[in-house]
């Protein structure tokens, strides 16, 4: 009698099946790794696809490196953009494409069919940051607060909007400094930032903005605009919206940072430090 020799049978009939199926498994865990490796980019691509669908940014961004967080985030800042279609607003433009944070859209707001069909010419106005439209003429004086109010009214998920003109230029770090200023006080509702033109404003030893001291160098939170901070056409509409946010108790800050060239005009001493001064 071969006596035990059978009574592996049962055993190995149970465990061949098991052993198959660790097999199996084994087998469908490397193809499911050697497929995620492949097709890494792939799926990268699709998670950031839904993470800008969330930000309600339906279209892919084209041209940017997607595997860069930052990219998938745009929508921090939206920087309005009055222009009567003057040729430096191609130096805006490229001001904004040399920031360091890549955070930021643009809405440029044309005055006038015309002046639309003059500066269409530049290929930055397909650069999927970019939105351009055009309003019928708003009239010869003080049209930059139409403008304005228009195109924050098409813009619906940033979360700061910030200003500069089309003779105008931003550093480099305009985008870095809001973020930073957000982040030291996360309640702020409007950052002023110093502009240079060339002497630098507000002023080092002023405490409070003031008339004639301070320009179009601000941002402020998007929702301040869907509260009724508009611009109202006048000449000194950058100061009165100021005033009225600063009446209404709003968080404000001046910045110690110059990230604001008017005309181009950069600081000419740099070692220059400025305060920084909480308001409300
Ligand atoms: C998006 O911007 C916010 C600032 O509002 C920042 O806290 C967050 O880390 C950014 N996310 C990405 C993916 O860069
Ligand atoms: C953009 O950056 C380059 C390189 O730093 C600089 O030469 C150029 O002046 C900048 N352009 C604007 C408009 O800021």
């Amino acid at each position: 009698m071969p006596p035990t020799r059978y009574t592996a049978i049962p055993t190995s009939t149970f465990a061949a099946p098991v052993s198959r199926l660790m097999v199996n498994l084994m087998v469908l865990t490397v193809l499911g790794l050697s497929y995620l490796l492949w097709n890494h980019d792939k799926i990268q691509n699709i998670i950031v696809e839904i993470k800008q669908h969330n930000l309600g940014v339906v279209k892919t961004i084209e041209g940017c490196p997607l595997h860069q967080p930052d990219d998938a985030n745009s929508s921090f800042v939206t920087f309005i953009i009055p222009s009567k279609g003057r040729d430096s607003i191609d130096r805006t433009v490229h001001s904004l494409f040399n920031q360091t944070r890549n955070l930021w859209k643009a809405v440029i707001v044309f005055d006038g069919e015309q002046r639309q069909i003059t500066s269409a010419k530049a290929g930055y106005l397909s650069d999927p940051r970019i939105t351009p439209y055009t309003i019928p003429k708003a009239g010869k004086a003080n049209f930059a607060a139409t403008l304005r109010n228009y195109g924050m009214s098409r813009v619906t998920r940033s979360e700061w909007f910030a200003f500069v003109d089309d003779d105008d230029i931003l550093s480099p770090e305009y985008v870095s400094r809001l973020l930073e200023e957000t982040q030291i006080n996360t309640l702020v509702e409007t950052v002023i930032f110093r502009m240079s033109e060339p002497r630098v404003l507000p002023p080092r030893n002023h405490v409070m903005f003031q008339l004639g001291q301070v320009g179009i160098s601000f941002a402020i939170k998007r929702y301040l605009f869907e509260d009724g901070f508009w611009f109202k056409p006048s000449e000194i509409e950058d100061f009165n919206l100021l005033k009225c946010i600063f009446d209404f108790n709003k968080k404000m800050v001046i910045s110690p940072y110059v990230t604001y060239y008017v005309k181009g005009w950069r600081p000419g001493d740099l070692s220059v430090e400025y305060p920084r001064i909480n308001l409300n």
